[in-house]
């Protein structure tokens, strides 16, 4: 049976040719990334928009990660989502005027303290942290940005994501005693600073409601159920997870982690479920890849493959709204972005 979407979105490509690049994250849907020109982690993204020659990028995935691209892209370029609502539950868990308040009571205090935040953050608070001297960080690098971090001040604001904080905390071997979760309560009145003062490390209590699922008791499961079983998981589930698991990583990492895995393993995943159930299609019949449990991003899977559909007639059409970044956050967003790419480089 013929499918209108992508019989339609396969015209549109062919029509418009080396103008149009289609981006997709590893989250989305097999029916939207089976599109896409580009697909990648977060880091590897924002990395390759930079390189894309197309004057229309349309990016398959949630706000934060369209606004990162518009940022990066080349005057002329556009980039456009298909679904403008698609959100970030953990980015919507930090607003820019909280990051600015909590950031100056904490630097009122005297230290140089660097903000850090992590790429799932509105382009309003990586401004807010570029106009501050800090930078940002993704999931693939946070080891190397928290460093760079540690490096430029006294103590690091890790905004919003607790959850990758302490599992790159724990990588970098920062005991527990410097860390610090930050009640963000009443604009920042509410923080405990004789705690605060003591750490260099402090964190927003944010996290993702989709990592936040998995848990031990799931893993003890498995483990009692699969005899040699490997689990791997994303930095954004909790620290206990993360230890008890064998390997943690970005999403480019856990596609590299079951690549690498030898024919005959079975693997179960803690992430986003399009990605597991991608993986366990892909390597059927050599590996058995299973989810932790099968945790789902709505707002991931706000874009379909009808959506791409319309948005691309629409763009093509030239009547589809580009992602538009607030003049006066610009600079500042990109000073931030671009840090991390140096740093990174
Ligand atoms: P990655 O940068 O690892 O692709 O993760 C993005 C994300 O939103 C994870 O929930
Ligand atoms: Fe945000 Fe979590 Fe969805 Fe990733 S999985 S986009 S962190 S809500």
């Amino acid at each position: 049976m013929t499918n209108p979407s992508f019989e339609k979105i396969t015209e549109i490509k062919s029509r418009m040719g080396k103008k149009l690049t289609i981006m997709g994250h590893h989250y989305q849907h097999d029916t939207v990334i089976r599109h896409t020109d580009l697909r990648g982690d977060s880091l590897e993204l924002a990395r390759k928009t930079a390189e894309v020659e197309a004057e229309h990028i349309v990016f398959c995935g949630v706000y934060f990660m369209g606004e990162s691209s518009a940022l990066l892209s080349r005057p002329g370029q556009k980039v456009y989502l298909p679904e403008p609502d698609a959100n970030c539950v953990m980015s919507q868990m930090a607003p820019a005027e909280r990051v600015e308040s909590v950031f100056s009571r904490l630097a009122e205090r005297g230290r140089r303290i660097v903000p850090l935040t992590y790429v799932n953050s509105s382009v309003a608070v990586k401004a807010v942290v570029g106009k501050h001297g800090g930078s940002v960080c993704t999931s693939a690098n946070a080891k190397k940005m928290l460093e760079w971090a540690f490096e430029q001040g006294d103590a690091v604001l890790f905004i919003p994501d607790k959850n990758l904080a302490s599992n790159t905390a724990d990588i970098l071997g920062l005991p527990e005693d410097r860390r610090h979760i930050l009640d963000i309560r009443k604009g920042g009145t509410a923080i405990d600073f004789e705690a605060a003062d003591k750490a260099t490390l402090l964190m927003w209590p944010g996290c993702c409601a989709i990592h936040a699922r998995f848990n031990l008791r799931q893993i003890s499961r498995m483990r009692e159920e699969h005899h040699g079983i490997r689990i791997v998981v994303h930095p954004e589930c909790s620290q206990e997870v993360v230890h008890m698991s064998d390997a943690a990583g970005s999403t480019s990492f856990i596609i590299k982690y079951v690549d690498e895995a030898p024919e005959g393993a079975t693997i179960a995943v803690g992430t986003e479920i399009n990605l597991v159930e991608r993986l366990a299609k892909q390597y059927a019949g050599k590996k058995t890849i299973m989810p932790l449990l099968e945790s789902a991003c709505t707002h991931m899977n706000s874009v379909t493959e009808e959506k791409l559909a319309s948005t691309l007639l629409a763009v093509e059409a030239g009547t589809y709204e580009p992602v538009m970044v607030p003049m006066e956050m610009q600079d500042n967003a990109r000073v931030a972005l671009e840090r991390m790419l140096k740093a990174c480089a």
